[in-house]
């Protein structure tokens, strides 16, 4: 529908304005803030560092452990601290969407510990939590194929829009709200997660895919932006 107007007087691909800086936790072996709008997300990277308890070893392979949560303040609601079922998924789905620019088997019996947090949530908080998490992995100085970067696409009433905010992502006219949040590493077609909240025909697929690539390419550059800066002090 051509008239759609966004509440935020977005245009349809446009995202929220996006924020990245690394070396934010000192103590971590790497870090990075990462935001879109209102959504806010901090990560820190520990490791490799020996796995314990030993017998969780393998001499095989290290492996990667993500933990992601909401901060209590970061929601209207006061969100009841601890581990959830929506936190264990989104944990699991963004270590399935970085594990792939890794090479583990460098790093035998030891574990990579990424913390995701989230300051503030508008939405878009695992794909915000994943490019955090990218850039603290390349600040910690792990070999890495390329960063990984992480959009949701939508689906408002017919009409796809970028970087669904929660006012959006709560839209309850006609269809409702679609919810597609996609990874995939830079500069390729390799996709690393791609998952489905609503409803989509099966041929819209690729003009999904699509808006994700031009918004994967601005992401890429706000993060080696963040990147470089820290490099050049
Ligand atoms: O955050 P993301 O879009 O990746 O995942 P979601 O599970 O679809 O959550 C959408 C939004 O709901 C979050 O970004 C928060 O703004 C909000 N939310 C909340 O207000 N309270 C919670 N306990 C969980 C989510």
């Amino acid at each position: 529908m051509v008239n759609f107007k966004r509440s935020s007087g977005r245009t349809l691909t446009e995202m929220r304005k996006m924020y990245a800086k690394v070396g934010v936790i000192p103590n971590a072996d790497g870090s990075a803030i990462f935001s879109f709008g209102d959504t806010v997300a901090i990560a820190a990277v520990y490791g490799p560092r020996q796995l314990h308890p030993q017998h969780m070893q393998d001499p095989a392979t290290g492996i990667l452990r993500v933990n992601y949560d909401l901060l209590s303040f970061s929601v209207y609601e006061r969100k009841k601290p601890g581990p959830s079922r929506r936190s264990q998924e989104i944990s699991k789905v963004t270590e399935w969407a970085l594990s792939p620019v890794l090479d583990l088997k460098e790093f035998p019996n030891t574990v990579i510990d990424v913390q995701v947090y989230i300051l503030q949530a508008d939405a878009g908080t695992r794909t915000a939590g994943i490019n955090a998490a990218s850039l603290a992995l390349a600040h910690a100085g792990i070999p890495m194929r390329n960063l990984v970067c992480s959009i949701s696409v939508g689906k408002l009433d017919k009409n796809l829009v970028v970087d669904l905010d929660k006012e959006e992502e709560d839209y309850d006219e006609g269809e409702g709200a679609t919810d597609f949040p996609i990874a995939k590493i830079a500069n390729s077609d390799k996709y690393t997660l791609l998952q489905l909240d609503g409803k989509i025909q099966p041929e819209v697929v690729k003009k999904v895919l699509d808006l994700a690539d031009k918004a994967c390419d601005e992401i890429y550059e706000v993060q080696k932006k963040a990147l470089k800066e820290v490099t050049e002090q």
